[in-house]
C-alpha cells in the first residue's frame, strides 16, 4: 500500500470547511474515568492543524462495541472531557443517541472556524458495522470534507472509515500519515537488517504476519505462548505449555520457508516453566527439549534471552508484535525486559506494534526509548500481514 499517495489535510484547503474527523479514541475506560489516553493524544496534531487554519472540526469516533444500541456507559462525553483540556478550549458532544440527530446537526451548522465538536459513539448506529450507505451518507451530510486520522480502525471497513468517503472529498490526517511512515517505510525500505519480534499466545493470529515477514525480514525472533507450536513441530516435549495443535505443521512450514529463504529463524532454546498458571508459581529453567510433563512455558530463559539480544544488538529496524512471556507477572517478565532493553539499545528503527507489546513496553518503562509506537493493535497486524486497510485505500489519492 502505498499510503503517501493519499492526499493529506495538508493537501487540500480547509479554512471555513466543515471537515468531519473519523479518530480513533476507542480509549480504556474504568467508569467513566479513562485509563490511558494515548489515542486521544496521538489525534492532537491533526486537530490542533485544521483549528489553527481555520477549519469547523467535527470528530467521531467509536467506542467499545456497544452492538448497534444507545448505550450510555459506551458514551464519548469523558472524551468531550479529556479533549477540552488538551485543547484549551470546550469540545462539546452533540448528544444524540442516534449520533447524527438533532443536536449534531444544530451544533454543526453554527460552528464557528476553528471550534471543534464531538459526535456521539458511531457504533450506537446499527448500521455503522454494517457499512450501510443510509448512515454514511448522514454522516457525509454534516460536513464538506472528510478526515480519517483513526488508524486503530483503519482495518475496519464501517459508515464512519470507508463507507462516507463515496461521499465526501477523503484525506488522512497527520497520525495516518505517521503510523504508515514508519511501519510502510519500515517493511519497503528497511535499514538492514531487519528484525522482526515476534510473541504472544497464538500462532494462529500471527501466521499472516510471519509469512508477509519472512519475505522481508533478514532474522524472524519467535517467542511468547506461541514459540511453544514451533517447538512441537521439532518434536520436543513441550509439557502443559500453550499449543495449536493444527497449526504445527503450518508453523513448520514457516521454519522451512524461513531456511529456503535464508531468514534466519530464532526460536527458544530454554524456557522459565512454571507448575500451573499462576504468578507466584513454583518455577525453574530448562532447556526446550527438557520441558517436564506437566510443566508449562510462562518466559524465555537465559540463553534464549542472551540468543535474541545478541541478533537485536547488530539491527537496523526492529518490528516488535507481542511479548516474550506473561510479562504481566513479575516472574515471568525478565525476557520481555531483556528484549525491550535489547531494541532500546540497539539504536535501531525500532516499531512497536500490537496492543499487547505496546503494554508491555509501556507498562516496563521502555515507552520513551522506542522510535514509534503504533496506536493499532489489530490493524498494525494486518499492515505487517500486507493486508490493504479499507480506511486507507477509501482516501483520495494524490
Ligand atoms: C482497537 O482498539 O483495536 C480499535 O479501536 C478497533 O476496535 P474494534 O476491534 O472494536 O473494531
Amino acid at each position: 500500500m502505498d499510503a503517501l499517495n493519499k492526499k493529506s489535510i495538508e493537501d487540500i484547503d480547509v479554512q471555513g470547511k466543515k471537515c468531519l474527523v473519523r479518530c480513533d479514541f476507542n480509549v480504556p475506560l474504568n467508569g467513566t474515568s479513562i485509563t490511558n489516553d494515548k489515542r486521544i493524544v496521538a489525534a492532537l496534531p491533526t486537530i490542533k492543524y485544521l483549528m489553527e487554519h481555520g477549519a469547523k472540526v467535527i470528530l467521531c469516533s467509536h467506542l467499545g462495541r456497544p452492538k448497534g444500541q444507545y448505550k450510555p456507559e459506551f458514551s464519548l462525553a469523558p472524551v468531550a472531557a479529556r479533549l477540552s483540556e488538551y485543547l484549551d478550549t470546550e469540545v462539546k458532544l452533540a448528544e444524540d443517541k442516534e449520533v447524527v440527530g438533532a443536536n449534531a446537526r444544530k451544533m454543526a451548522k453554527e460552528l464557528a472556524d476553528g471550534e471543534v465538536m464531538l459526535l456521539e459513539n458511531v457504533r450506537f448506529r446499527q448500521e455503522e458495522t454494517n457499512n450501510a450507505e443510509n448512515f454514511s451518507k448522514e454522516l457525509a451530510s454534516l460536513a464538506d470534507i472528510f478526515v480519517n486520522d483513526a488508524f486503530g480502525t483503519a482495518h475496519r471497513a464501517h459508515c464512519s472509515t470507508t463507507g462516507v468517503a463515496s461521499y465526501l472529498p477523503a484525506v488522512c490526517g497527520y497520525l495516518i500519515q505517521k503510523e504508515i511512515d514508519f511501519m510502510g517505510g519500515a517493511l519497503a525500505n528497511p535499514k538492514r537488517p531487519l528484525v522482526a519480534i515476534l510473541g504472544g499466545a497464538k500462532v494462529s493470529d500471527k501466521i499472516g504476519v510471519i509469512a508477509n515477514l519472512i519475505e522481508k525480514c533478514d532474522t524472524i525472533i519467535i517467542g511468547g505462548g506461541m514459540a511453544y507450536t514451533f517447538m512441537k513441530y521439532l518434536g520436543h516435549s513441550i509439557g502443559t505449555s500453550l499449543l495449536e495443535a493444527d497449526w504445527v505443521e503450518k508453523a513448520g512450514q514457516m521454519m522451512k520457508d524461513a531456511e529456503a529463504k535464508g531468514v534466519k529463524f530464532l526460536i527458544p532454546i530454554d524456557n522459565k516453566v512454571g507448575k500451573e498458571y499462576s504468578e507466584d508459581t513454583e518455577a525453574m529453567v530448562v532447556n526446550s527439549d527438557e520441558i517436564p510433563d506437566g510443566w508449562m512455558g510462562l518466559d524465555i530463559g537465559p540463553a534464549t534471552q542472551k540468543l535474541f539480544t545478541d541478533a537485536i544488538k547488530g539491527a537496523g529496524t526492529v518490528i516488535w508484535n507481542g511479548p516474550m512471556g506473561v510479562s504481566e507477572w513479575k516472574n515471568f517478565e525478565a525476557g520481555t525486559v531483556a528484549v525491550a532493553n535489547a531494541v532500546a539499545e540497539s539504536g535501531a528503527i525500532s516499531i512497536i506494534g500490537g496492543g499487547d507489546s505496546v503494554a508491555a513496553v509501556t507498562k516496563l518503562g521502555f515507552a520513551d526509548k522506542m522510535c514509534h509506537i503504533s496506536t493499532g493493535g489489530g490493524a498494525s497486524l494486518e499492515f505487517l500481514e500486507g493486508k490493504d486497510l479499507p480506511g486507507i485505500m477509501a482516501l483520495n489519492d494524490k
